[in-house]
């Protein structure tokens, strides 16, 4: 059925100009239907264009974990920042379906999954946007339309909710979002204010905000439920959030005005969902019941249940929802390039993993692997409007297995753990569990800390609270003193860029940064003087700044390249009029809202108006475009050499290295390494031109061979083709087989400048993505002599190792260290990543060989110390002796025999070692010796020797240091005989 033939049927039951006039319920909606009267709602009728959901992966906003509400990817518009040359900034009413994660942060939703029906990790937000375009009056009406007009919900069933105003924070109340409800015909009784908690929103702890008005809507019907509005009744849910942004909160919590009002429109497509299907709860909707099914196949349990709280009482059908909810979300952000990890959001999402693990396998009663066997139920129901899903299939589930299996077995190690301690207690009485081991569960073995209360709770003890509140607490203040990623510094914010505007700044003029010509004897770049035309100290724009002052310093026109498109800024200084001999180094360069900012720690006085030359750096911009260039080249060699499924997944010039990272199923091979290699190689000695040029997005978008990333490209946007002018590509239909990009980079203007390219490193990140890290000219020329020499070492080695047997163990066992240093070196020294795995594979062998050679001699050294001892000594009760070793692992052998040839000696021997200067000490005692424990034994004689041991009731070792070892050694035979003596006499 068409979204418009759907839209007829349902406004036949409608009495014109009332909108009281619903009362029944319309026919359920599929969710697609849902979706897409929505979208054809805004576009085809209001005149909204239509753009993507954004990655769940935030891009480069340090703020957020994860994407949380649709307006995410539009926050530069809001704030002013976008690039002005940029399709985003001309934007003016848009709508979307946004793929959003509410798991971390300000918005996180995760403790509440399971628990109810309609809260989730993830879910697809349905949003409309006005960027100071229309504001609330078309917003509140054109909402209205499309929830009783095309969706046909019952008008009676809305309540509305507005901003009451908050005297604190100097908020007015919205009376004129009220009066505009008023207007379009809904009761007073269904209009309610609420304060800052229920109607200000704000996307994170800074950032876009304003006043809202939600829409709620009642299941039940038939009555007034304005109390039950915002109390976290089932019954009556928030559908739709209406805000109206007019602030920016900033870094120190102050709001100030955005440069524009506009409308930020968010509305749960699974609630919606769920009233249009004429359901209680979102996991009842077609969204989730083909999910909730497979989930059962896996199971040992019933099917779902829909049951909650406490007739939920096996907690399954709370299990059930978890799972559901969390395979999404890591579905979702696998797909987008979130993994489980250690930290930030890979941290939330490997949480969220081990939590629908355990649901699944504790509660569920589901096999190892259930979980990843549900990926392809979550993208036949996503995967055809979020086509990422289905490309990524494979890789989500290997990461989910891997991870899975991961967990699993922490599980049995944490089980042990718990189980361990609680003997321990029962030993002495006690049913507190300690905090330390609670703590170490989830630090070290990463079990959510809610799983351990549940696993001590089912055995009947608890947690010491107050200390494992103090343990956390002192982690956080741990992590909290880690420099904090995004320093606010002299980032341009949204006041001084409205000041900037609204002063007439003209954005900077930055094209002299491409205004560099290859001549002969290299590259010549352009002087650029320019005038000051603004300052910031970090808080306002000022008109002058005295020595000393750091600022962000605003000139008419640059030729200094700022941070973007994973380039590393430009390096250099300026010098001032008038004042030639005192440099402004600048420290950093980036751009904000078409403007650039040259951070500077002000050697002199600096004021608005000053005219300064720039000095660029220009060896380094060199080296950052030689890299840049080279990056291209390695994207075109990996795409040949692999395939074209490569794709890139993140890069980052800098002038010493590049970095890039891409999507393949596994780590690269040496050859494949070796022909990546030659394929840049052969572009570079080729002198191929690097040709560059801007054109209209529409017509780049469509250039052949053409290599984009994630990322919002200018309008026009610069193209960068190797060996084939732009202009050409135009016209080509087929593949030009070269590199084409869109990238705002500084490149090369010819491919010579860089000699050589070594990939010194390749390893894979995660499942699916890797890591190469290469280094270019004289240092790629370094790493390759590295190689040969190392190269060369370790042939000399083999040859040296094969061909003469060590003649006694010390010649072994410096033989083994050579090995290991050599390893270390390769294993450490950049060099070409194919010839470390070369070199990685031959001395693996040597050590192999090494260590058998050394094993063989220890068990013949033993042998023969352990007949001397027991010559020396015969079969005594207790026996104990010297002997002249520097080998722990000759000590403990040698103890090994003696006992072997006396079973019913207590044994303990001392060794001198002499590099160390330590005395080794290796003890056996007959098995169940019950009244000298050979742990006791040891760790009584290395503590008269000031040192300690370690070691099982039958056989200890340990060290300590003396130069009296027959003293010693006398020691230990009183010791041993005080704790025999009893059963030495009984005995006789
Ligand atoms: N940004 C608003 C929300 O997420 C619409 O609720």
């Amino acid at each position: 059925m068409s979204a418009l033939l759907l839209r007829r049927l349902r406004c036949l039951s409608r009495t014109p100009g009332s909108v009281r006039a619903f009362s029944s319920l319309p026919p359920p909606l599929p969710t697609a239907l849902v979706r897409s009267t929505f979208l054809d709602f805004f576009r085809e009728e209001h005149g909204h264009l239509l753009v993507p959901s954004s990655p769940v992966r935030p891009r480069g906003d340090p703020s957020l974990l994860f994407v949380n509400a649709g307006m995410n990817q539009f926050k530069p518009i809001l704030t002013g920042t976008a690039d002005p040359r940029s399709a985003m900034a001309s934007y003016r009413r848009v709508v979307n379906s946004q793929k959003c994660v509410r798991a971390g942060g300000k918005h996180n939703d995760l403790e509440d999954v399971g628990r109810d029906v309609y809260h989730h990790t993830f879910f697809e937000m349905l949003g409309n946007w006005s960027f100071g375009d229309y504001f609330k009056e078309k917003a509140c009406s054109m909402a209205w339309s499309l929830l009783t007009e095309h969706y046909g919900i019952p008008a009676d069933r809305l309540y509305v909710s507005y901003f009451a105003g908050d005297a604190a924070s100097g908020l007015p109340a919205d009376e004129e979002t009220r009066q505009i409800w008023l207007d379009i015909g809904v009761p007073a009784a269904h209009l309610l204010p609420f304060g800052l908690k229920e109607n200000f929103w704000e996307m994170g702890d800074t950032g876009p905000c304003g006043p809202c008005t939600e829409i709620h809507y009642d299941h039940v019907g038939g009555r007034n439920a304005a109390s039950l509005v915002n109390t976290d009744d089932p019954e009556v849910v928030e559908i739709w959030n209406l805000v109206f942004m007019q602030y920016n909160r900033d870094m120190d919590q102050t709001l100030s005005l955005l440069p524009k009002s506009s409308v930020d429109t968010g509305m749960g497509l699974e609630r919606l969902t769920a009233v249009l299907q004429g359901k209680r709860s979102n996991y009842d909707t077609d969204l989730f019941t083909p999910l909730l099914h497979a989930i059962h196949q896996r199971s040992k349990v019933a099917p779902y249940g829909g049951r909650t709280g406490s007739s939920d009482q096996l907690k399954v059908d709370t299990a059930y929802r978890v799972v559901a909810d969390h395979v999404r979300t890591m579905c979702v952000c696998i797909a987008d390039g979130i993994h489980p990890g250690m930290s930030g959001a890979e941290l939330v999402l490997r949480r969220i993993l081990r939590r629908a693990v355990r649901f699944n396998v504790e509660i569920l009663k589901a096999p190892q692997g259930a979980l990843a066997s549900l990926v392809p139920t979550v993208t036949h129901i996503l995967g055809g409007v979020y086509p990422e899903l289905q490309r990524e299939e494979e890789r989500i589930i290997d990461i989910i297995n891997e991870n899975e299996a991961h967990f699993l077995s922490s599980l049995q190690q944490g089980t042990r753990l718990i189980h361990r301690t609680l003997r321990k207690m029962e030993d002495k009485d006690s049913s507190v569990f300690p905090a330390s081991v609670a703590w170490s569960l989830n630090r070290d073995l990463g079990f959510p800390l809610d799983l351990v209360d549940l696993m001590l709770d089912e055995r009947g003890v608890r947690v010491d609270r107050q200390e494992l509140e103090r343990l956390i607490a002192e982690n956080l203040e741990v992590v909290s003193d880690q420099p904090a990623d995004a320093q606010p510094g002299l980032t341009l914010d949204v006041s001084s860029l409205v000041a900037l505007q609204r002063s007439g700044v003209p954005h900077t003029d930055d094209s002299m940064k491409y205004q560099y010509r290859l001549k002969e004897d290299g590259y010549v770049f352009p002087k650029c003087s320019a005038t000051v035309v603004a300052l910031f100290n970090g808080q306002a724009l000022v008109s002058e700044v005295t020595e000393g002052q750091r600022c962000g310093v605003i000139l008419d026109q640059t030729c200094f390249y700022a941070e973007q498109g994973g380039q590393s800024h430009d390096r250099g200084y300026f010098l001032r009029d008038g004042l030639q001999d005192v440099p402004f180094p600048v420290e950093n360069v980036v751009v904000a809202g078409g403007y650039v900012v040259h951070h500077v720690t002000a050697t002199d006085h600096l004021k608005v108006g000053d005219q300064v030359q720039l000095h660029l750096d220009q060896v380094h911009r060199l080296s950052l475009m030689v890299n840049h260039t080279t990056t291209h080249l390695l994207n075109f060699a990996l795409r040949t050499v692999i395939g074209p499924s490569v794709q890139q997944r993140g890069s980052h010039v800098s002038a010493d290295y590049l970095r890039f990272d891409f999507s393949t199923k596994k780590s690269l091979s040496a050859s494949q390494l070796q022909q990546i290699e030659r394929c840049v190689h052969d572009i570079v000695s080729a002198k191929h031109m690097v040709h560059s040029q801007e054109l209209p997005l529409q017509a780049a978008m469509h250039l052949s061979g053409l290599r984009t990333v994630d990322e919002v490209y200018p309008d026009p946007v610069r193209v960068v083709a190797v060996n084939v002018p732009v202009s050409e590509l135009l016209d080509k239909a087929s593949d030009p087989e070269t590199s084409v990009e869109l990238c705002c980079g500084t490149h090369l203007l010819q491919t010579a400048a860089i000699e050589d390219m070594v990939i010194t490193s390749e390893r894979q990140m995660v499942k699916g993505i890797s890591r190469i890290i290469a280094v270019t000219r004289q240092e790629a020329t370094k790493a390759r002599e590295a190689g040969k020499d190392l190269s060369e070492d370790v042939d000399s080695l083999t040859t040296r190792l094969t061909l003469s047997t060590p003649a006694d163990l010390n010649v072994a066992q410096r033989q083994a260290k050579e090995v290991g240093v050599l390893s270390d070196a390769v294993d450490n020294t950049p060099m070409p990543q194919w010839q470390r795995r070369e070199l990685q594979s031959q001395l693996k062998v040597l050590q192999r060989q090494s260590n058998t050679v050394i094993r063989k001699m220890e068990i013949k050294e033993a042998a023969s110390q352990a007949q001397a001892v027991l010559k020396k000594n015969g079969q005594k009760d207790v026996l104990v002796d010297s002997v002249e070793t520097d080998s722990m692992s000759v000590l403990m052998k040698t103890v090994n025999h003696v006992c072997s040839a006396s079973p019913h000696s207590h044994v303990i021997l001392l060794a001198h070692q002499r590099h160390s200067g330590k005395v080794l000490c290796a003890c056996q005692v007959p098995k169940g010796s019950a009244s000298l424990l050979a742990s006791d034994w040891a760790t009584a004689v290395c503590g008269h020797l000031s040192g300690n041991a370690g070691g099982t009731a039958v056989v200890a070792k340990g060290s300590g240091s003396s130069s009296d070892i027959t003293g010693a050694l006398r020691w230990a035979e009183q010791f041993a005989h005080q704790r025999l003596r009893p059963l030495i006499s009984s005995h006789s």
